[in-house]
């Protein structure tokens, strides 16, 4: 059967306190809203609607991007009339329909697979978790064959209702037709006075349809209503990625201390030292070691490389086989050739490093003019002296050698020596001379 999906987005979350739509914070690098598109496509869900307020269009234009429709809820009436304004946009869809709320990062593929497996044929399906604290989570009650008796809102439920530990985590399966059906004879008679999603089952059982109950675990479920919940999630996750990393051979000595983006790809056998920090678009070889504190970005480290410590690697940097980029080297828009080695303080943007160079410490590449970008080349086996300036558009060709402290603005032939720099002049004794005339004018 196809799968479509609805996705909850119009809420004001006003918990969050912030100028940004509050599905647009980010997990892993990722936004909340960008984590529940991509889990429902890898459940096989081809068609997304994601439902947003009148103003949200930073959330569509999102949604957009990620291949996904979107709807508009006119007034943040309850959950269940912010499913019903995706009516129109599906009204030619017939299959299963997930309907999924917009804050929950952490759902798995795992966890929509099991609600659309867990649907009984002409029947629904919702899931739920058992909670160490359910707060203020609707309660999931069960009849005597484990089916859904009915979903009651916190704020609905009486005390010995609100005993149960089973909470509605927000999934719900239902055929199409059948669920917009039902989700126009939803009312408002209750404690918010919203119309909820939550009644949906109640009225399919009211035509004779079953419920069946799909359970997930509850580091999953976590809803995003506040900044708290934000951090919360981002500690799941990243308990998350880190497991994934080591599942797939990757070395860390303190895994709790090392930040990964949702998609930073480590291969087995590379080491991760203590403190490390994985922007966005990160690709690191089998064999290559990162060492702490190195924060690393848009990067693709290759194998035998090591990096770091404190090394800073931003968007563009291409490491080669056996490089090393030492202490506070910053390599940007750069490609750094096999066995290159650029071990401190220094910044190498905008430039072509062939295989075997020296880079010496201090070397800067001036790649910007306030105006433009410009490249700097560096042929295989130069030796770049230390705290050379390389004054860009300029090349170094292979096996030359630059003087230390020399401001290189002219392009070097290979193999050749340039020397830009002062003429050292000496002046025998004079140090001392000068020592003793102001001695004696002290004294
Ligand atoms: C909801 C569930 C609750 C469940 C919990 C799980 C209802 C009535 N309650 O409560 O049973 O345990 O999630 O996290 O469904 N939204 C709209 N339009 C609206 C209202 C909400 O699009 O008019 C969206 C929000 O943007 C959000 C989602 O629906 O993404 C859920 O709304 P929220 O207010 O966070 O519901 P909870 O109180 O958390
Ligand atoms: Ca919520």
């Amino acid at each position: 059967m196809d799968r479509a999906a609805i996705i909850l987005a119009a809420g004001a979350g006003t918990r969050m306190k912030s100028a940004l739509p509050k599905v647009l914070h980010q997990v892993a690098g990722l936004p909340i809203l960008g984590h529940v598109i991509l889990g429902l496509k890898s459940a096989g869900v081809s068609r997304i609607v994601v439902v947003t307020a009148p103003g949200a269009d930073s959330v569509r234009a999102y949604a957009r991007s990620l291949g996904a429709d979107s709807a508009i809820q006119d007034k943040q009436l309850g959950t269940g009339h912010a499913a019903a304004a995706a009516a129109e946009a599906l009204k030619d869809f017939k299959g299963e329909l997930i309907v999924a709320y917009g804050d929950m990062p952490l759902l798995t593929k795992e966890a929509f697979e099991a609600a659309f497996a867990a649907r009984p044929k002409d029947g629904l399906a919702i899931v739920a978790f058992r909670a160490a604290d359910p707060g203020a989570y609707g309660r999931v009650l069960l009849d005597k064959d484990g089916m859904l008796d009915k979903i009651v809102e916190f704020k609905d439920a009486s005390a010995d209702q609100r005993k149960t530990d089973l909470c509605n985590a927000g999934l719900m399966v239902a055929e199409a037709g059948k669920f917009f059906a039902l989700a126009s004879k939803l009312d408002n008679k209750n404690a918010q006075g919203e119309f909820y999603l939550t009644d949906i089952p109640a009225l399919a059982k009211k035509d004779g349809a079953s419920c069946a109950v799909a359970q997930i675990r509850e580091a999953d479920a976590l809803g995003v209503n506040s900044r708290r919940e934000l951090a919360q999630a981002e500690r799941h996750m990243q308990v998350r990625l880190r497991e994934q990393a080591l599942a797939a051979g990757v070395t860390m000595t303190a895994p709790e201390t090392v930040f990964l983006s949702y998609d930073t790809r480590v291969e087995a056998d590379v080491e991760i030292e203590p403190f490390v920090v994985f922007g966005l678009g990160v690709e690191v070889k089998s064999g290559a070691r990162i060492r702490s504190h190195s924060h690393l970005e848009g990067a693709v480290i290759a194998g035998g490389a090591v990096i770091g410590p404190f090394a800073r690697l931003r968007p563009g940097a291409a490491i080669g086989e056996g490089a090393h980029i030492g202490n506070f080297v910053e390599v940007k828009n750069s490609t750094i050739g096999k066995g290159t080695k650029a071990n401190h303080l220094a910044y190498l943007g905008d430039a072509s490093v062939g295989a075997n160079a020296n880079i010496g410490a201090g070397t800067i590449t001036c790649n910007y003019d306030g105006f433009g970008k410009y490249r700097t080349e560096i042929g295989d086996g130069a030796f770049i002296g230390s705290d050379t300036a390389l004054v860009a558009p300029v090349k170094v060709g292979a096996g030359a050698i630059t003087g230390a402290g020399s401001v290189i603005t002219k392009d070097v032939a290979p193999d050749a020596l340039a020397v830009a720099r002062g003429t050292q002049t000496e002046k025998p004794g004079w140090a001392k001379l000068f020592r003793d005339l102001k001695r004696k004018k002290r004294d």
